[in-house]
């Protein structure tokens, strides 16, 4: 490595704070506990999961994806010192049975999901996800590929931009927000991050300003979670995961907002709930649950860490593992679909 090298790998490692590290590992620990052991780090962001798994379980190997290529490169130079126990993979995590394919692996015995954005990916001014800095309007976690939100903000009509807004960031301005938006871009395109938090400032009446945070958080998440189209890749990649797991194999998903979060409840709850028709005296084998909630709801961070770390504040933690094969009637459902 050579000095510059080694200072983004310090980087890596200092710009995000990974949220409910030691419970991560503590869930995964007994899934990876024996010789050969994989997990998918589907969200490998800076690596700090990644890290904290390869230092406290020696038998473990990661494959770590990511859809960033900047993290990729930045975590892979801070997990250099693993050698071989790390693989990194540019990819979209809905694309997981492929790149194990690929890798010659038939399944594997962990996989965790830390959703949404990075620090590093908020901290760059320049890709546009951060409404206090002026930048351009982005938004890509991938930035080679895909719209980025300022063609979400020009050539979307009027009534598609309040449905992103409402449903994604759960605004309830959406209808004048998207008016607004409209009615600037008839003189010149959105282009800066700036130019959007005008337009909020217009749009959002001065009463609706007071509670919530700050408003423009809501925009931003809603433009962020569309450009990326998060929550459709997490809706296929969610059984995708759970199908990539060996029997005894374990999944941890920590989600930031509730959208993720009542996904990541449903794909879970699939698994875990008996599929056969009411009132059958005895349960065949092919209807019991393949999977065993490891938590009882959502966990969330304690107040020291929500204090230390106000990433954490909003996390809600949950995680399962697998029991048997998912039996042959519910495959067809979760065969997980190619990304576009
Ligand atoms: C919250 S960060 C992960 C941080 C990481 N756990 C750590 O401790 O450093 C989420 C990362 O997942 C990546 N990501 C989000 N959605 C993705 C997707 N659909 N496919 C692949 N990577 C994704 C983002 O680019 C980001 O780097």
């Amino acid at each position: 490595m050579t000095a510059d090298d080694e200072q983004q790998a310090v980087d890596a490692a200092t710009r995000h704070t990974p949220v409910l590290l030691e419970r991560c590992v503590e869930l995964l620990a007994p899934a990876l506990d024996a010789p050969g052991a994989v997990l998918v780090d589907a969200t490998l962001g800076m690596g700090g999961h990644t890290e904290g798994v390869l230092r406290a379980l020696p038998h473990a190997r990661v494959v770590g994806l990511d859809r960033d290529p900047q993290a990729l490169a930045l975590a892979g130079r801070r997990l250099e010192p693993f050698g071989d126990r790390f693989t990194g993979v540019h990819a979209v995590y809905d694309e997981m049975p492929d790149v194990l394919r690929r890798l010659g692996l038939t399944s594997v015995q962990g996989v965790l999901m830390d959703l949404g954005v990075s620090s590093l990916q908020l901290d760059e001014t320049s890709r546009g996800f951060s409404y206090s800095q002026d930048a351009p309007l982005d938004m890509r976690m991938d930035p080679t590929t895909g719209i980025t939100a300022a063609d979400v903000l020009n050539t979307y009509d009027e009534k598609a931009i309040a449905r992103v807004l409402r449903v994604y960031g759960e605004e309830r301005f959406a209808g004048r927000i998207a008016r607004e938006v409209v009615r600037r871009r008839a003189d010149a395109p959105l282009t800066r991050t700036g130019e959007l938090v005008d337009v909020l400032r217009a749009a959002i009446p001065a009463a609706g300003r007071k509670t919530g945070g700050n408003p423009a958080k809501r925009t931003f998440q809603a433009l962020r979670i569309e450009v990326n189209g998060e929550l459709e890749v997490l809706e296929r990649a969610l059984p995708a995961a759970v199908e990539c797991l060996a029997v005894g194999g374990r999944i941890v998903v920590e989600a930031y907002h509730s959208l993720e979060d009542r996904l990541v409840k449903r794909a879970l709850a699939v698994g875990a709930t008996s599929s056969a028709p009411p009132g059958l005296p005895v349960e065949p084998e092919t209807h019991q649950p393949y999977l065993r909630l490891l938590t009882r709801g959502a966990e969330e961070a304690d107040d020291t860490e929500r204090e230390r770390n106000p990433r954490s504040q909003s996390v809600r933690l949950r995680a399962a593992e697998r029991l048997r094969p998912t039996p042959h009637h519910l495959r067809a459902t979760t065969a997980p679909r190619r990304s576009a």
